[in-house]
């Protein structure tokens, strides 16, 4: 019996270990220069060396979320900056069984570039301000029911800004361009804005979290642009008693990251420190307040991307399968034996 036991538990753990153990991924795409989409999770340093492809066009600034409960990315908008456009309406879908982009039937209202966008509770997408043919705007959109349609304006123009869910009904939106200083709470059960405590300094590419300690509600602001440099800086806005404070200094500077929260944690993903971008993947120690280096990196550094959270469903489990590396170092040899695409994932893999 004990023996039995022993042994059932032998093949659970064995298929944990097979399936990523996390519920979800983290979803990366576009920024700056041909780069490939990757999928992280940013609790382990067994992420890289998958071969998903590149977004079809060069562009940095899209905005996107996941369509499909959480199964498909969807990035929309952007620079594409070889095309001598400076503004797109464009969306592109990621299948992940395929491990392929399509051009897909769903177009912004606008051409836009630069704003900032979250997939909503009830998984509709929220694509807030950029810059469009009028300049920076305040308008947005909602993506519901297979199409974008117009959202509630934000209050004042903006691009370049940071966003966040703060619970089930309110999304904060924060900071941007032209730089600014300005905080703003949507509530969508009262469709109402509410004006939070501004930034002490103006910033554009910042990113910003939310986390909770025994004081309430935080949302920490990191980095970005004011005045014509790249900080190091934080803040951090108590939501509830609207009090906002200086927040831990990063050791370099960071512009066009995001913060994303995986697993009830904080992290840092990406950027750039003013002369390179960075694959650097930092945790916000809430306990501490300090920012630490995770062993986690990207596969390719990246500034002013697109993020978004995706199930960790059979179709990602078999793209990482088929095109992940099992252990660090292990690369070449897990896709030989796979021989999957080949010596085309081997020379993806080999960086
Ligand atoms: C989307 O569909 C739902 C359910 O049919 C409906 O309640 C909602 O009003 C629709 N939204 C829009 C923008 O058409």
């Amino acid at each position: 019996m004990k023996g039995l036991l022993l042994s059932c538990s032998l093949i659970a753990v064995a298929l944990l270990k097979v399936n990523y153990a996390a519920d979800s991924k983290i979803f990366l795409a576009t920024g700056v220069g041909n780069l490939h989409s990757e999928l992280i999770d940013p609790t382990t340093k067994e992420n890289n060396c998958q071969n998903t492809p590149p977004y079809p066009k060069r562009v940095t600034g899209a905005v996107g979320g996941v369509i499909n409960d959480n199964t498909t990315p969807l990035v929309c908008g952007g620079f594409p900056y070889e095309e001598g456009i400076v503004y797109t309406d464009l969306c592109y879908t990621f299948d992940f069984a395929e491990n392929r982009w399509s051009p897909s039937d769903i177009a912004l209202t606008s051409p836009r570039r630069f704003g900032a966008s979250l997939t909503l509770p009830d998984g509709r997408i929220w694509v807030t301000g950029g810059q469009g043919e009028a300049g920076t705007t305040a308008s947005t959109e909602i993506f519901e029911n297979g199409t974008f349609g117009p959202g509630p304006d934000m209050p004042v123009p903006k691009e370049d800004h940071c966003i966040v869910q703060l619970d089930e009904t309110r999304t904060l939106v924060g900071g941007g361009g032209p730089i600014s200083t300005s905080v703003f709470i949507y509530d969508w059960s009262t469709q109402e804005w509410e004006v939070k405590s501004p930034l002490r300094l103006g910033r554009r590419g910042l990113s910003c979290g939310k986390f909770e300690t025994s004081d309430g509600l935080q949302v920490i602001f990191v980095g970005g642009e004011g005045e014509g440099y790249f900080k190091k800086t934080t803040e951090i806005l108590n939501v509830d008693n609207d009090k906002m404070v200086a927040g831990p200094e990063m050791e370099k500077e960071n512009y066009g990251a995001h913060m994303v929260e995986f697993e009830k944690e904080l992290f840092l993903v990406g950027g750039t420190d003013d002369f390179f971008s960075t694959s650097d993947i930092l945790k916000f120690n809430v306990e501490a307040m300090t920012f630490e280096l995770t062993e986690a990196s990207l596969k390719e550094p990246r500034e002013v991307f697109v993020s978004m959270i995706v199930q960790n469903d059979h179709s990602i489990r078999g793209l990482l399968r088929k095109t992940t590396k099992a252990t660090s170092g292990e690369c070449s040899k897990t896709l030989t034996r796979l021989s999957v695409g080949g010596t085309r994932d081997l020379q993806d893999c080999e960086r």
